[in-house]
């Protein structure tokens, strides 16, 4: 995928989650880079962006998923790329979860994230043409003592959008992965806490809530993930994964190369374990 010559129409991008963080910098660098651009929210942004049109979309919601697309399909005709961004972290034990609590995660960040590919599929599959570049997280290759849930959310999305690439390449649409690591944003602030904490659980909890909170001063800027997003949509011979940011390239580095056991150990030991 290419840039736009000047005199062909824009191509059209769908951003879910564009009212913070890593969603908003890639709705404004997909501007910048040419597209014209759909970005969603739920709470409605404090300042909008230049040059990004809104939309309401809750992706754990069929009919708000179906009438975001419907929407960008009305004005637009076609839909280019599109960002599944929406997601939010859990911060607890495995067992400090309920059933319930596990379901509302995968929710939003895995059923939200097929709820929007099924709906904009079968546009792309008419045009023949079309991206969607799946915000993961380093978290969904390696383990995540004490963000079980969510790593667990990165890693079925990374399973699924591996394998529906091999599907849909057949259409001319690829689907690709972008995995950040810790990234500079309201994450951390909106982190879902254990609905059943237990107090076994308490002190090593704490002390991943700490690592977290230490971490997140020196992220990557949600800009660093923004401008990989770019290059994956448009990236003319895409790859299925795309490090964003040095901690996620090293990270994936050493869980390739490092036997098991010697990352593990060094995983507890940063987790103080
Ligand atoms: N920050 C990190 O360290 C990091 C690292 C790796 C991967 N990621 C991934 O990057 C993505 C963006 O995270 P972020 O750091 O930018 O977090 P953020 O600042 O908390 O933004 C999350 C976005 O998701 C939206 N969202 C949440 N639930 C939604 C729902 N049910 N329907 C629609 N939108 C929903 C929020 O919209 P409203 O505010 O309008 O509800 C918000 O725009 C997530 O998928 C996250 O897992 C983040």
């Amino acid at each position: 995928m290419s840039r736009t010559s000047p005199s062909a129409p824009p191509r059209v991008a769908l951003v879910t989650g564009a009212s913070a963080g890593i969603g908003q910098a890639t709705a404004l660098a997909l501007v910048k880079a040419g597209y014209r651009v759909f970005g969603t929210y739920r709470k409605s942004p404090q300042r909008k962006s230049l040059g990004i049109d809104y939309l309401y979309c809750d992706v754990t919601d069929d009919a708000s998923v179906a009438a975001a697309v419907d929407e960008v399909l009305r004005v637009s005709h076609r839909l280019d790329l599109l960002v599944n961004n929406a997601g939010i972290g859990l911060v607890a034990g495995a067992e400090e979860s309920s059933v319930e609590q596990a379901k509302a995660l995968f929710d939003v960040n895995l059923f939200g994230a097929i709820r929007m590919t099924q709906a904009v599929l079968p546009v792309m599959r008419r045009q023949k043409a079309g991206r969607i570049v799946n915000l993961s997280s380093i978290l969904g290759v390696i383990p995540s003592p004490y963000s079980a849930l969510y790593a667990s959310t990165k890693h079925a999305m990374e399973g699924y959008f591996e394998s529906l690439d091999h599907e849909v390449r057949a259409f001319g649409v690829r689907a690709v992965l972008v995995e950040p690591a810790y990234t500079r944003t309201a994450f951390e602030g909106n982190v879902l806490h254990a609905d059943r904490k237990l107090d076994d659980y308490q002190s090593a909890r704490s002390r991943a809530e700490e690592h977290l909170r230490k971490v997140m001063q020196d992220a990557d800027a949600a800009e660093t993930v923004a401008d990989v997003v770019v290059r994956a949509a448009q990236d003319p011979n895409p790859q299925l994964r795309y490090t964003a940011g040095s901690v996620a390239k090293r990270v994936s580095m050493l869980r390739r190369f490092v036997p098991a056991s010697a990352f593990d150990k060094s995983l507890r030991k940063q987790l103080g374990l």
